[in-house]
């Protein structure tokens, strides 16, 4: 059975003392909560061994947002995987929209990316998702297919099991313009069944999909009524305690 996961993804906010108290209030307040999902935070870098030391992590995962896409050396600036992992840290997200965009990730980088990760025993949140352009010109489902096949679709059936999935509608993420539940699950549907086609229906059924993109505490639970959307990807309403929490419990 898969799981549901909510994670947040702080991205570059906080410093690290605001960062430590954001993470104690979300870990208090899991402990008084009735929750019915896994809880993730991806945080920066910098914040990683100070929360660690401050969260239960059998409640609250604690995840960066990147790593390297090599294993060591004269790379300045880098962060491996080896060091996320060595932090405490259990996730790391890759292959965020921003991180393409803005960053030049490609398809290649984000394989290695993935297979470093894996090799260091964490979890992946791989993200994927269309541009508004791919949308309304209706290469939508091919485009997430491409990015899923290129970047994961080399990896063992055992390895392919340490994949969260993150569907991100790039028209969706920090807009406020959420993509209807109908339209997650079409999407959330394809993903399943894209992975059914390679790894088989075990597989797909345990794999964890999850929506990104303006969710809120107001739309989280109409999206996760949809039979194949897991959880969430929380950007802006992760970075609040109580509208984490209230995207947490829309479970
Ligand atoms: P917002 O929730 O701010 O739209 O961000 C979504 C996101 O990019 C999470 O990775």
């Amino acid at each position: 059975m898969r799981k549901n996961i909510v994670a947040g993804n702080w991205k570059m906010n906080t410093t690290v003392p605001e960062g430590v108290k954001l993470a104690k209030e979300v870990n208090e307040a899991l402990k008084d909560a009735t929750v019915k999902c896994d809880v993730v935070i991806a945080v920066p870098f910098t914040h990683l061994t100070a929360i660690d030391a401050v969260i239960d992590q059998n409640k609250l995962g604690l995840g960066a947002e990147n790593c390297a896409d090599k294993k060591s050396g004269a790379f300045t600036g880098e962060v491996s995987a080896a060091m996320v992992a060595s932090t405490g840290a259990k996730y790391v997200i890759l292959g965020h929209s921003e991180r393409r965009q803005y960053y030049g990730e490609t398809a290649e980088t984000l394989r290695e990316k993935v297979l470093l990760a894996l090799e260091n025993g964490l979890k992946v949140i791989f993200c994927v998702g269309e541009v508004l352009e791919q949308r309304e010109n209706g290469t939508y489902l091919n485009v997430v297919k491409e990015q899923i096949e290129k970047s994961l679709f080399n990896l063992s059936e055992a390895d392919f099991g340490q994949i969260v999935l993150a569907y991100e509608p790039v028209w969706a993420i920090g807009t406020g313009k959420t993509a209807t539940d109908d339209q997650a699950q079409e999407m959330h549907a394809f993903i399943r069944k894209t992975i059914a086609e390679k790894y088989g229906e075990v597989v797909a059924d345990d794999t964890t999909i999850l929506y990104g993109g303006s969710c809120k505490p107001s739309n989280a639970p109409a999206l996760f009524a949809k039979p194949d959307v897991d959880g969430g990807l929380i950007g802006g309403a992760s970075l609040d305690a109580a509208s984490f929490m209230g995207i947490v419990t829309a479970f």
